[in-house]
């Protein structure tokens, strides 16, 4: 070999590494194409390697030779690889880009349950007459769920209160001979009116919403856990015509202005004189329907003048104070206001039956 066949393939080498550079279409090919003349088992090392086949004298010169040759490599090299990594972005770029004219996709928002949405159009009723919030706990005595409430041990109205009976919380006292120390789930949210009045001072104006249990089957119009709103107003002076005009706003408020409403005599043993309210029945208005039982009329509550024993139970003076009480199902009142049928639907966590409210 001498110097100008060295020369001549070195050219060779040279155009065939440019045209293979051209040729690389991404970042990755290049590198290969790099490593295959430039690298250490590369071509440019092959020939190279070769000199020693050279004569001496020539032997200096080829670095003068290859030098430029390799640095034009390196140069065409570095050029391309710019030029890819930038289409490699742009490419990426235009993958990653979020059409801004797409629509949106709907967010699944929540609502509030039908029973909680009319727990709080009560409360808001409610609260326009100054009736404030007072909250008593599910897991109760019996002695404030029944005694205090004017219902003794054998008392036959416990029959109206089918009830399920806990063990006692850790901590309190299990005294499990005493009635008074039993504990239970409140089967309604009268003992609230106790706690109440315990608690606070004459006038007073509270509502009491909650869950309440009894240990009874369920079906279409009866659950073993329900909910109840429970009212208390006591001052001097309070009458049943206070009640009277109050409980009238409020089912015009919830089934409509022209809506009909009456007191009918009740029993209750923690209310004297006892009422049940009703309203013109909200499917037929009165004209009597299967709904109703014909009778054109529906119960929606149950109220009164709160018992001088509960009052004293409570710590006021019967003389000097009087109330009125009312105690509602917000399951039924629901049922009534959306045409709801079963109230097991309530219950049923189904989101084709909830969304619709
Ligand atoms: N506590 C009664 C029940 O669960 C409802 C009730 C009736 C509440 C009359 C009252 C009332 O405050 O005065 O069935």
């Amino acid at each position: 070999m001498d110097l100008d066949t060295f020369a001549a393939d070195l050219d060779a080498l040279r155009e065939r590494a440019l045209a293979a550079v051209a040729e690389a279409i991404d970042p990755a090919t290049l590198d290969v194409v790099d490593a295959a003349y430039l690298g250490r088992k590369g071509e440019l090392r092959r020939l190279l390697s070769g000199i020693g086949a050279l004569p001496v004298a020539d032997r200096p010169r080829v670095g003068a030779i290859a030098n430029p040759t390799r640095q034009e490599l390196e140069a065409a090299i570095a050029t391309r690889r710019e030029r890819l990594e930038g289409i490699h972005m742009d490419v990426r770029l235009a993958g990653e880009a979020e059409d801004v004219t797409l629509p949106g996709r709907p967010l699944a928002r929540g609502s509030l349950h039908p029973l909680k949405e009319t727990e709080r159009e009560i409360a808001r009723f409610f609260a326009r007459y100054g009736f404030v919030p007072y909250e008593s706990p599910e897991v109760e005595t019996d002695e404030l769920n029944f005694q205090a409430l004017n219902i003794p041990p054998d008392h036959p109205a416990r029959d109206l209160w089918d009830t399920v009976y806990v063990v006692p919380p850790a901590g309190q006292p299990v005294e499990a001979t005493a009635d008074r120390s039993r504990w239970l789930l409140r089967t309604h949210t009268s003992p609230g009116q106790i706690r109440a009045l315990r608690e606070l001072e004459p006038p007073m104006r509270v509502l009491t919403p909650g869950r309440c249990y009894r240990y009874e089957a369920t079906d279409a119009s009866h659950g073993s856990e329900f909910f109840q709103v429970e009212g208390l107003m006591v001052d001097e002076g309070t009458s049943l015509a206070h009640l009277r005009g109050l409980l009238d706003e409020f089912a015009h408020h919830l089934f409509g202005a022209d809506r009909g409403t009456r007191f009918r005599p009740g029993y209750y043993p923690f209310t004297e004189p006892s009422v049940a309210f009703d309203i013109a029945c909200v499917v037929c208005d009165g004209a009597g329907c299967p709904a109703c039982g014909r009778t054109g009329w529906m119960t929606i509550l149950g109220a009164g003048m709160v018992h001088p024993v509960v009052l004293r139970n409570g710590g006021l003076d019967p003389e000097r104070y009087q109330g009125f009480a009312f105690g509602m199902g917000v399951d039924r009142i629901t049922m009534l206001r959306f045409g709801v049928p079963d109230l097991r639907a309530f219950y049923a966590n189904d989101l084709r039956f909830l969304e619709r409210f």
